[in-house]
């Protein structure tokens, strides 16, 4: 069976918001292949993070597309904004929407890849009348709200259980996996079945971001090259 290359989306949630221009350069120039942007609100979780300045200071100088993970209660209320400010993924919680059918072709009509993502309680098997309208399905590997948390390793059968369902059905949506990702977990993350790691703190804060985001695009490339061959 062949696989593919994953994909890398840093969160810019960790980045120095003093210096974003510095960061969001760092990314373009990097071997990353998205922007992760954590949008927070408070009340969906605890955190407040940012809006739509940082969106506009993202869609004028970043030059890779951008992943928006609204973690906001009724996020069906600016998904059109997002993606005028150039989302090019919009991916809205599960347990944020009472009609998440609805929101999901909100998102898929406004031009922007659909995305559902999953809080760390909730099972895989609840998403599966929503399986087949999805681009994306975001399996949270920490409770939203902050970056640098530990990664809860019951994510790993989650991610499996999910990968099964799609083979099963013959999808082939995206599968994100985020938080707490690094380079001492991302391969398991991938065998696992995900193709595209978030990582926040473990590529901005690293001493060298630059040769730790190409470290996270490497990881399992080797086992590509050979299934390819
Ligand atoms: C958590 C966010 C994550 C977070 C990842 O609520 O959705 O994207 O920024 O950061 P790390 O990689 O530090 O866990
Ligand atoms: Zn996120």
């Amino acid at each position: 069976m062949k696989s593919s290359p994953h994909l890398i989306s840093p969160s810019i949630l960790s980045a120095d918001f003093g210096n974003l221009n510095e960061t969001i350069d760092l990314i373009n120039t990097s071997e990353a292949d998205w922007f992760h942007v954590d949008v927070m609100d408070g009340m969906f979780v605890p955190n407040i993070s940012f809006g739509f300045p940082v969106m506009e200071a993202l869609q004028r100088r970043a030059t890779k597309p951008l992943d928006v993970h609204l973690m906001i209660e009724g996020p069906e209320r600016y998904i059109e904004r997002f993606r005028k400010l150039g989302a090019h993924v919009i991916t809205v919680h599960y347990e944020a929407c009472k009609h998440l059918h609805r929101v999901i072709h909100q998102i898929k009509e406004s031009g922007a890849l659909a995305g559902v993502a999953i809080n760390p309680h909730t099972p895989v098997s609840l998403l599966k009348d929503i399986l087949a309208d999805v681009d994306l399905i975001l399996v949270m590997s920490v409770n939203p709200g902050y970056g640098g948390q530990k990664f809860i390793y019951q994510s790993i059968p989650k991610i499996a259980e999910l990968k099964q369902m799609l083979i099963e059905r013959n999808l082939n949506p995206y599968i994100e996996v985020d938080g707490g990702i690094g380079l001492h977990n991302a391969e398991r993350v991938l065998q696992a079945g995900a193709n595209v790691l978030v990582s926040g703190s473990a590529m901005l804060s690293a001493d060298n971001p630059m040769e730790a985001m190409k470290s996270l695009k490497a990881i399992g490339q080797e086992a590509f090259k050979n299934i390819q061959a």
